[in-house]
């Protein structure tokens, strides 16, 4: 016994770790979703949940098929790489059926500001204008087509 004489503490200490380690085990059996690990470290239920979200954006191949005169006039100029829906929001509902919604033009002096105000953050190459020094308030669609929007029209610059 000469050894374990003064333990008792340790004995002690040690049972409030296990009754503490069990604590853990009932607890995070109770908050762990059931899925979870099922195919990763991940909760497996979530693929199907994510999957069955209704799809908002439609992709600028659908756009193409019907807009075809909008489409002939964007891939020549400087927005060739813009998306439709990047401007125009996440129209799916209006390319399934083009009669259940008419979408609403764009509000240019937001719209364009988003990508185009100044910022030093931008890279230097990026066309970048003061809104308010640039056009005074002038909409931008005024001068510049939206959909090619160098002034030249052709887009080369
Ligand atoms: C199945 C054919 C079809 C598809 C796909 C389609 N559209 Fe349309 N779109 C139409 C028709 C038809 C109208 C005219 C509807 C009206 O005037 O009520 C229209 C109208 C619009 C308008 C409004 C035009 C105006 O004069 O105000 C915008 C903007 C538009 N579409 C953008 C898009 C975008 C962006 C996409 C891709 C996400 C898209 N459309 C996909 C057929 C389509
Ligand atoms: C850079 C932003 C931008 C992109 C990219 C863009 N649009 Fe537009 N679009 C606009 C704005 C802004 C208007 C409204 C112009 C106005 O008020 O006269 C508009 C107007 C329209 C209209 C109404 C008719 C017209 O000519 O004014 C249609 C249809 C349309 N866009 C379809 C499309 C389709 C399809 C694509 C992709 C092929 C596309 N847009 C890409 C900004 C954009
Ligand atoms: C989603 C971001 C985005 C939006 C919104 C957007 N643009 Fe652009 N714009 C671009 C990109 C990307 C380019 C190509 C830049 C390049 O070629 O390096 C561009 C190019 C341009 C150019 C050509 C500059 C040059 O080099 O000649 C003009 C002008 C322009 N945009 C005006 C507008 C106007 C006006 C609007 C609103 C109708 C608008 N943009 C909306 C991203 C955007
Ligand atoms: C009164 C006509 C007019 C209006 C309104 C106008 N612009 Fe311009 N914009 C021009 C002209 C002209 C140029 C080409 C000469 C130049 O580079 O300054 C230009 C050039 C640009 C460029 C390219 C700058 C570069 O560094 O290559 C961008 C981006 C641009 N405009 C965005 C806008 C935005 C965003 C709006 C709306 C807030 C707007 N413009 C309104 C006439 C206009």
């Amino acid at each position: 016994m000469g050894v374990f004489k003064d333990a008792g503490h340790l004995f002690r200490f040690t049972g409030l770790f296990v009754l503490a380690f069990l604590a853990f085990l009932l607890i995070r059996g109770y908050v762990v979703p059931k899925t979870f690990g099922q195919y990763g470290h991940y909760r497996a239920a979530a693929i199907g949940e994510i999957a069955g979200r209704p799809v908002k954006f439609a992709g600028h191949k659908a756009c193409e098929d019907c807009h075809t005169d909008i489409v002939d006039v964007k891939m020549k100029g400087k927005h060739a790489h813009v998306n439709c829906e990047a401007c125009h929001g996440a129209l799916a509902k209006h390319a399934d059926d083009p009669t259940s919604m008419t979408p609403t033009k764009p509000d240019t002096a937001v719209l364009c500001a988003r990508c185009h105000t100044a910022s030093a953050a931008k890279p230097t190459g990026f066309p970048q204008v003061n809104p308010a020094d640039h056009s005074n308030g002038v909409p931008c669609e005024t001068c510049h087509n939206p959909h090619s929007p160098a002034i030249d029209g052709g887009g080369a610059k």
